[in-house]
């Protein structure tokens, strides 16, 4: 199978709207137009959260708007700017119980869900009842290939910023649940807004670059690094058999189909 991780696309009120001086509509927008092109035999496409910067219900109802249209399977989640109330005016479909977590099989494969949103805080956590969502799950689908998807990274990035007020508060439960099976082979995540991979004992994660503005890595500083001089990006991923391959692609310059520019 194939499909496409997109994440933090931090869509605002209008298209129009600015920020850092770049539309996050626009690259967005462009972000699909590429998939389109490029990418259509696609099984899916999964945005791992903060799709919108301020929760405005207009941000989502162009999400709406922009997916609707793309021919491709969309599995959108919760991120630290979301507000699940909002979003779920414009889509019902993505819910269990009190949170945004759901599950998508893919043949022997399943895809899990999960929402890490504590709304108006920036750190990110599972929570008892979503712990024992996702224990459910684990349990249904033993004998499965499981990935994980996920808005905050449960590992410790090295980025002063993301391991201390944005960090994810439930890792040694998290952990401590998954140890108990060896069925989860990957988790994906966003929220850094950076590619990065990663291991925890045996299992591999990965993260991709936001489609608006980028972290630098700076671990020599404490403070917030924001930068709009990195080109967004999206990640492809191939999964075959016994084998994962993730390309990160920059989609403004790529393939020479549409040049550098906001
Ligand atoms: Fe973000
Ligand atoms: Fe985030």
């Amino acid at each position: 199978m194939k499909f496409i991780h997109l994440s933090d696309i931090h869509l605002l009120g209008t298209p129009s709207d600015k920020l850092y001086g770049i539309k996050p509509s626009k690259r967005f927008k462009r972000a699909l137009k590429n998939i389109r092109a490029h990418h259509s035999d696609a099984d899916c496409v999964v945005i791992t959260g903060d799709l919108t910067n301020n929760a405005d219900p207009g941000a989502y109802a162009q999400l709406k708007k922009q997916i609707d249209g793309l021919g491709i399977p969309v599995y959108p989640l919760m991120g630290n700017h979301d507000h699940r109330k909002t979003f779920w005016k414009f889509f019902p479909e993505f819910r269990d119980g009190n949170f945004v977590q759901y599950v998508r099989e893919f043949d022997n494969r399943v895809f899990l869900f999960l929402d890490t949103l504590v709304e108006g805080e920036e750190y990110g956590l599972l929570c008892e009842e979503r712990l024992a969502w996702l224990e459910k799950q684990l349990k249904r689908y033993a004998d499965r290939k499981v990935y994980l998807l996920m808005h905050h990274h449960p590992i410790r990035s090295g980025l002063y910023r993301m391991d201390t007020v944005g960090n994810f508060r439930s890792a040694k439960a998290f952990w401590k649940l998954l140890s108990r099976y060896d069925s989860v082979q990957h988790i994906f995540f966003g929220h850094l807004h950076r590619p990065m991979q990663a291991f925890h004992r045996s299992v591999s994660l990965s993260a991709t670059r936001s489609t608006t503005f980028q972290v630098a890595y700076r671990p020599d500083e404490t403070a917030e690094h924001l930068t709009t001089s990195v080109q967004p990006a999206y990640s492809v991923v191939k999964l075959d058999e016994e084998d994962m391959a993730i390309h990160l692609c920059e989609y403004l310059g790529e393939y020479g189909v549409s040049r550098v520019e906001d």
